[in-house]
């Protein structure tokens, strides 16, 4: 917005026109920080300016920052207006995340008991399960920074370990029911070990990082950053560990 051309020109007229293009300039960023990314038409006009070949000195990073802007809080209306398709968006990206869970479950006994074309279905159908859960959490914006979806992976992963799973293992203990035991402690000490990495990749992220590799146990769900001897939850054989 702000284009020293005035610097050019000799005189005092030339210094006073450069000192008020300055104080425009800051003007029009400042009142444009709360005006322009508010409506769809501000946008449209936004992306026209970077679709343009433009002059020398256009301000491509301020308009980039305002469409940012505006892309922000059209998110933070979303997040903060609490309506019922809200509620709705996020009950149907439960129920279909859990439809997904089910299906493949199902297709792995298909494929066990050697019903091929069973399994296909449930896979396809859990995928199609799988498009629709993301797309209803992105509409309900629900999906942020990386840096606030490794700390929102951190508190989920943690209120697992120490809150939730903590009575369920105990509940399971008192009804004798070993085999929830199991599945509920394996879940508790991998939640542990999820939110320790996802913490670790919050303080460490940069996208020119050198690149990892995580290893998960298919037994417990452990994941490790090298290839153990064997899982320190569950036991299971490194060999069986998969690299991501
Ligand atoms: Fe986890
Ligand atoms: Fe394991």
């Amino acid at each position: 917005m702000y284009v020293k051309f005035a610097a050019t020109l000799p005189g005092k007229l030339a210094v006073a026109i450069e000192k008020s293009n300055h104080i425009m300039a800051e003007e029009l960023l400042r009142e444009s920080g709360f005006l322009l990314p508010q409506t769809e038409n501000s946008k449209q006009f936004l992306l026209s300016l970077l679709e343009k070949d433009q002059l020398q000195g256009f301000p491509r990073e301020t308009v980039e920052m305002l469409l940012g802007k505006y892309e922000k809080s059209q998110e933070e209306k979303l997040m903060s207006e609490k309506t019922t398709t809200y509620d709705n968006l996020m009950t149907a990206f439960t129920g279909e995340s859990e439809a997904n869970r089910k299906y493949t479950a199902y297709a792995e006994k298909a494929e066990k008991d050697g019903f091929t074309n069973a399994a296909k279905l449930f896979r396809a159908a859990a995928d199609a399960e799988t498009i629709h859960a993301i797309s209803h959490f992105k509409v309900a914006g629900k999906v942020g920074t990386t840096a606030e979806n490794l700390k929102d992976g951190v508190e989920g992963e943690t209120y697992e370990y120490t809150s939730m799973y903590p009575p369920f293992v105990e509940q399971a203990e008192a009804e004798g029911n070993s085999q929830a035991v199991r599945s509920f402690t394996y879940a508790l000490k991998a939640e542990e070990v999820h939110a320790g990495l996802y913490q670790e990749a919050l303080d460490n992220l940069d996208s020119d990082a050198e690149e990892i590799f995580y290893y998960l146990c298919p037994v417990c769900g452990n994941i490790e950053k090298f290839v153990p001897d064997k899982c320190k939850i569950c036991g299971v054989p490194g060999d069986k560990f998969i690299k991501y």
